[in-house]
């Protein structure tokens, strides 16, 4: 019997995931569920459209200028996907096959493009609601860290904006974004400023105050600014 791997492995091996699995991408409806506030005002963001711009004859005269085929399908080409989409090559994330019907939820820059994705860390979400309404204990921020919750938006954001060469971005590497300041000054990047503005039109949904179930660092440094601002919940 010594050469036959426990049946756990086994399994894992056929089915082509490892024990320490990835952490999967869930798309946009899983986090919908909890927060519909910040979903809807997604929804109006360039990032939940930002799949549409692949598509033939979308966007035709910046695609001349980008001196890309202002008629040619690009919903499956593996050069623009990757920041057109969420969790493209990742465990659930889009891939060129995924179908139609669930492009909703992963032909977009959702949620799990700035937050991580959330396979793991939005069961912890529930757990800690729950923990809330009954008033008992408090879930540490790092706990989410582990889990794959991502808190640093700057590079986040990076990862796309900023991915071509000259950048400044060290973590640069091909397939290039398409739409640089080389092209245009308009396509330059600022992560202070844009950060710091959201609705209908820019890149982040609007802030609604939380009731700060979690706890503990890493607090995002514009955690401050965004919540004394922010709307109450609906
Ligand atoms: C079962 C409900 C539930 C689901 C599903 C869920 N969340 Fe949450 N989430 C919560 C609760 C509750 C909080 C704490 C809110 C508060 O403090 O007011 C929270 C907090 C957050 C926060 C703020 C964390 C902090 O630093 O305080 C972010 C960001 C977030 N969720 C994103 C997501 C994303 C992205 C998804 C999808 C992958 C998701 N959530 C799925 C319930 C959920
Ligand atoms: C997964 C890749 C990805 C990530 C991560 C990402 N973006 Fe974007 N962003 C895009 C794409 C692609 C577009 C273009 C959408 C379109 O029009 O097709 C865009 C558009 C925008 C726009 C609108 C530009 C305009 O003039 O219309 C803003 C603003 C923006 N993003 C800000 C941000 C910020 C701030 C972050 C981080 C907190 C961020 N983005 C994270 C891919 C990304
Ligand atoms: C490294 C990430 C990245 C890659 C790869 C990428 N894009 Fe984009 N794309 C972006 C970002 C970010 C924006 C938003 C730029 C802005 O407005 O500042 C964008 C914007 C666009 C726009 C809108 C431009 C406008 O002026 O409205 C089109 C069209 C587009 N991309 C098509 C493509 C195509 C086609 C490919 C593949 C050949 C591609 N992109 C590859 C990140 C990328
Ligand atoms: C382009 C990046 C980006 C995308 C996409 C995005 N968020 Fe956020 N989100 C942010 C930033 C930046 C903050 C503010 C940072 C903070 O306070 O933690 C934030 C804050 C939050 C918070 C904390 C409370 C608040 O309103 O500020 C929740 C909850 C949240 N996002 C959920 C979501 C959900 C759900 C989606 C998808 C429907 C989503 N986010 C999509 C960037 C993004």
């Amino acid at each position: 019997m010594k050469n036959i791997l426990p049946i756990g492995v086994a399994l894992a091996i056929l089915f082509g995931r490892g024990l320490a699995r990835g952490q999967d991408f869930e798309g946009v409806s899983v986090c919908r569920k909890c927060h519909i506030d910040q979903a809807e005002s997604w929804a109006q963001t360039s990032h939940a459209k930002a799949f549409e711009s692949l598509k033939p004859k979308v966007k035709a005269d910046a695609k001349q200028k980008g001196k890309l085929d202002p008629n040619k399908d690009y919903t499956a080409d593996a050069a623009c996907v990757g920041c057109h989409t969420t969790g493209f090559g990742n465990p659930g994330g889009f891939s060129v096959s995924t179908p139609a019907s669930e492009h909703k939820n992963f032909a977009v820059v959702g949620c799990e493009s700035c937050h991580g994705a959330g396979a793991k860390f939005r069961v912890e979400h529930g757990n800690a609601e729950e923990r809330w309404k009954t008033g008992k204990g408090e879930t540490a921020r790092e706990t989410l860290v582990k889990l794959g919750q991502n808190f640093d938006y700057k590079t986040a954001c990076a990862t796309c904006h900023l991915n071509y060469e000259g950048s400044g971005f060290a973590g640069a590497h091909p397939p290039f974004k398409v739409f640089t300041p080389a092209l245009d000054p308009k396509y330059a990047f600022d992560y202070d400023k844009e950060v710091l503005r959201s609705g209908p039109g820019t890149g982040v949904h609007e802030h609604f105050k939380l009731k700060n179930v979690f706890i503990g660092e890493p607090v995002p440094a514009i955690r401050g600014q965004l919540q004394a601002d922010a709307k109450d919940p609906d």
